[in-house]
């Protein structure tokens, strides 16, 4: 299902909670929003992108307690790593909003009144089990094992007065609304999800926390001595930030164009409270839901108990944002998880960017540095050249936009790259740089059509490479990137103008060492009967010494099962202790000829495995007698 480019794109990413750092997860969420508010600018449509930081709830206040400070200290400190990360990932946010700012905390009170007043919220006894970890509530049928069924985390029983929302009276409402328009939810998997969850009679939802339990929140305007639960209050904020309440006009005008974009993780509250609260308070539905799938890291969630959490800034800082922007959007399919890894990434990295993209731009630019007077070429008249390129690159912008408004952006990336590499063939097929010699025109004319391929490419790939397509294009000499994509003809490359490459663009990362495993040993095969040769035998250490003036050697006498123990001299001193192998078994040669160390004759020798640590002595996994034969 296409949506149509009329009216806003106005475009939200969930705000994220100030008790914890930002990770890839936020960022690739955040950098979607971005390349798709980028395309529809570039698709001319008026686009507002909005992002931003929940500050209230259990959560904050816990994670405030546990550093020593006030809540709104914490939260004026932690916003801050989410608000000076988006500009260093290049993202075109036109708002952030906090959940702690009064022109949010005005309007969560004004919708609270309004539904207060229409008889919409009553007060009751609550009776549940409270998710601190997803601020949620749940019944007992609801636990799994008496846990969280989100997360397995603890749950504790809450028993108090409340304040509800008649969030039942809608769910009728809401599933005709999902029927009616298939692609509210997005993708249609994730419809099915919630209308699974329709089946069951609805609840009313508890919207209050009383200030004794919990005091970090909005006051609720009729009761002082609660607070608003953290999630009727941050799913306001994409209404309270476009003027709800405030500017009638601005507000109508961005709202009817509101895209949630969210991870699969809050596709309830989104679809459920949220829809039922802005019923209830009679504005329209928003137009669509897009929940993301999860970015995993050896097929597990990313978490901070799993200590597996990617530091989007540590992956910027390594490889360049333009980089990161291109393999969290090539690598995923929205709405699919996908699996996080530095191989992958770099395998993107050196495949697409430094050998397809990369060495065109500068093989290309090298040529016309010293073949070319390191200026555009002219298109002269009467060369030829290849029809079919020019071709593929006009009908790719249309193309693009029909892939972005699917949402299909890996297919998006994938058919631009594609040009890229029909550029590639275009000059291993037309030579420029064999025919410079003979017919120089021809030459030009084949350099002009390549740098004119990859200009439409660099344009269309600019949403997702801001900062590289923009650098690029300047260096091959073409206009900047167009402001619509309309504007982007074939041709409107100047010849003349100048070509100024310094260095590679995205210069090749060595892939991670993987450890190579050892080869098999290339000992020669023995026959069983030189195998039997070796007495190998369990022995039981009496006593054992360390040797004067040896760090290495220890002095043992083993049972071996014989009338009279035996000596043994071993080299396990630096990694035992004569006290921690007393009375331990281990595995003995019991025919090597006798040899001297130390001036001591070793009746025996001890088997042990090595590594760089050191050596391991072999021991049976249950007592035998002394002197059982190992075979
Ligand atoms: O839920 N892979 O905030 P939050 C991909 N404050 N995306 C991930 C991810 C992963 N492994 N982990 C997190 C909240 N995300 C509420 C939202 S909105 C009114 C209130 C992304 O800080 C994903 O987009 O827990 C997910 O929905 C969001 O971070 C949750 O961020
Ligand atoms: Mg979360």
């Amino acid at each position: 299902m296409t949506e149509s480019l009329d009216g806003v794109f106005y475009i939200t990413t969930p705000i994220y909670y100030v008790n914890d750092r930002p990770h890839i997860g936020h960022g690739y969420c955040t950098v979607l929003a971005d390349v798709l508010a980028r395309y529809h600018r570039l698709f001319g449509q008026e686009t507002y992108f909005l992002t931003g930081t929940d500050e209230h709830g259990q959560k904050v206040q816990e994670a405030a307690a546990k550093r020593g400070m006030t809540p709104q200290e914490h939260a004026d400190d932690m916003h801050r790593h989410f608000k000076d990360l988006w500009p260093t990932l290049h993202v075109s946010n036109d708002d952030f909003i906090r959940t702690t700012e009064p022109r949010h905390t005005r309007v969560v009170q004004k919708a609270l009144q309004q539904l207060w007043d229409k008889g919409l919220i009553y007060r009751g006894e609550y009776e549940g089990f409270y998710s601190p970890r997803v601020e949620k509530f749940f019944t007992e049928d609801e636990l799994v094992d008496g846990k969280c069924p989100e997360t397995g985390g603890e749950v504790n029983r809450i028993q108090e007065a409340n304040y509800f929302f008649k969030m039942s009276l809608y769910q009728d409402a809401l599933i005709k609304h999902i029927n009616e328009n298939p692609d509210f939810i997005r993708p249609e998997s994730r419809k099915n999800e919630v209308l699974g969850f329709l089946k069951k009679p609805l609840q009313d939802l508890c919207i209050s926390r009383p200030k004794a339990r919990l005091s970090w929140g909005i006051p609720l305007p009729f009761d002082p001595d609660f607070v608003t639960y953290v999630w009727f209050d941050a799913l306001l904020n994409y209404c309270s930030a476009i003027g709800l309440y405030s500017d009638d006009q601005r507000f109508e005008k961005l709202w009817s164009g509101a895209h949630h974009l969210i991870g699969k993780d809050i596709l309830t509250t989104h679809s459920v409270y949220w829809t039922t609260m802005l019923m209830a308070l009679e504005i329209p539905l928003p137009k669509h839901i897009i929940a993301h799938g999860w970015w995993l890291i050896d097929r597990s969630k990313m978490s901070k108990s799993l200590g597996n959490v990617v530091d989007p800034m540590a992956m910027k800082d390594k490889y360049g944002v333009d980089s990161l922007r291109y393999f969290l959007m090539r690598e995923m399919v929205v709405g699919l998880d996908a699996d996080f890894s530095e191989e992958a990434f770099l395998k993107r990295h050196n495949f697409d960017l430094a050998n397809d993209l990369g060495n065109l731009a500068n093989r290309l630019a090298k040529f016309i540095a010293r073949s070319m007077g390191g200026v555009v070429p002219t298109l002269a008249e009467g060369t030829e050249f290849d029809d079919d390129l020019r071709q593929m690159a006009q009908e790719l912008p249309a193309k693009v936009r029909q892939l972005i408004l699917e949402l299909k952006v890996d297919a998006a990336v994938e058919a631009i790259m594609n040009l890229v590499r029909r550029v590639n063939r275009y000059v291993a097929e037309t030579e420029p740089f064999k025919v410079i010699k003979t017919d120089p025109a021809k030459a030009g004319t084949a350099v002009y059509n390549a740098l004119e391929g990859l200009r439409f490419a660099l344009n269309l790939l600019s949403p997702v490479m801001p900062g590289k397509c923009d650098e690029l294009l300047g260096a091959i000499g073409a206009p900047p990137v167009v402001s619509r994509l309309e504007d982007l003809k074939w041709g409107d490359l100047k010849a003349g103008a100048a070509v100024n490459l310094p260095e590679a663009p995205f210069p090749r990362h060595e892939l991670p060492k993987v450890e190579e495993k050892p080869k098999k040993p290339e000992t020669p095969l023995i026959k069983f009967d030189h195998f039997a040769a070796v007495d190998l035998r369990v022995g039981t250490v009496l006593t054992a010494t360390a040797v004067e003036k040896s760090d290495k050697l220890l002095l043992l006498s083993v049972d071996l099962g014989e009338p009279e123990p035996r000596t043994v001299v071993s080299g396990i001193a630096k990694e035992y202790s004569p006290e921690a192998i007393v009375g331990k078994q281990f595995v003995f040669v019991v025919n090597l000829e006798p040899r001297k160390i130390f001036g001591i004759l070793s009746e025996a020798m001890v088997l042990a495995g090595h590594d760089d640590d050191g050596l391991a002595i072999f021991s049976p996994l249950r007592p035998l007698p002394a002197g059982a034969k190992i075979s």
